[in-house]
């Protein structure tokens, strides 16, 4: 592991599930729950407008009663710890989830390419500002005064957020490591084949192996809480 400068984290929902946040496409998960088409693309806000700001109002409400766990918390340790044990060396934590538990924890390098739920997009004027309130009521934008606010949330069919940071961080990439996600939604999903292109080591660290399970140099299964700090200890006791 000595080789290892730069590492790249990609997380999901399950790194978050043992918060009490439901996954999305694992079984009682939130796409089972609701049609991905009635709640999470664009075409749904334009057609019903107040069905989509009710679910995102319960989600952004629900979250904010959650804490972060022992998986969070390893993660957030790595990137403060990892330049004492690697001069220069760095932690970028990318996620796709759009709750605030990996801020929470204290990890700092970390982009959410989802986007947030505790942020809000006006419209209008395209500026972005914290939110932690329903939207359902249409509140006015306080950088223009509009109600134009949507969730900040990438919807399918959608861009994500900050890609170029994105593949930028994973050309320098030593160690890409994907944690608690399904494989199941692109470009995340092609994060691990380009880590590949680019010379990194690839490790998966989820509860079962996930559709791009075979895409890895490694793969450990178990619970994110008890798997991620594992790791980490290992990482920084040069294991
Ligand atoms: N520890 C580790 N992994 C877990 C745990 C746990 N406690 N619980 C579940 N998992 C794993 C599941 O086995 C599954 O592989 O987490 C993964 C969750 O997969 P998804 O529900 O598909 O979530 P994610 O991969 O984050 O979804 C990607 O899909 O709907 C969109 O935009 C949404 O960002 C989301 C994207």
């Amino acid at each position: 592991m000595t080789s290892i400068r730069n590492i790249m984290i990609l997380t999901g929902a399950g790194v978050s599930a043992e918060s009490g946040i439901d996954t999305f496409r694992d079984s009682g998960g939130l796409w089972e729950k609701h049609r991905v088409e009635d709640v999470a693309t664009p075409e749904a806000f334009a057609r019903d407008p107040e069905l989509v700001l009710r679910f995102y109002d319960m989600r952004r409400a629900a979250i904010q009663t959650k804490q972060p766990n022992a998986a969070h918390a390893a993660l957030a340790r790595l990137e403060a710890e990892w330049p004492e044990r690697v001069p220069g060396g760095t932690v970028t934590l990318v996620t796709q989830n759009v709750d605030d538990l990996h801020d929470r924890a204290g990890s700092r390098n970390l982009i959410h390419m989802h986007g947030e739920h505790l942020n809000a997009w006006c419209t209008a004027c395209d500026e972005r500002v914290p939110w932690r309130a329903p939207l359902l009521d249409r509140p006015a934008c306080p950088a223009c005064g509009v109600p134009a606010l949507r969730p900040d949330i990438v919807w399918f069919g959608e861009m994500p957020y900050r890609m170029e940071d994105i593949y930028g961080a994973l050309r320098e990439a030593d160690l890409f490591v994907s944690i608690g996600t399904s494989g199941a939604v692109y470009p995340a999903a092609g994060l691990v084949r380009g880590a590949r292109d680019v010379g990194a080591r690839t490790l998966e660290l989820n509860l079962e192996p996930s559709q791009g399970s075979a895409w890895f140099d490694e793969a450990r299964h178990g619970p994110a809480t008890q798997v991620v700090p594992a790791w980490v200890e290992e990482m920084l006791s040069g294991g």
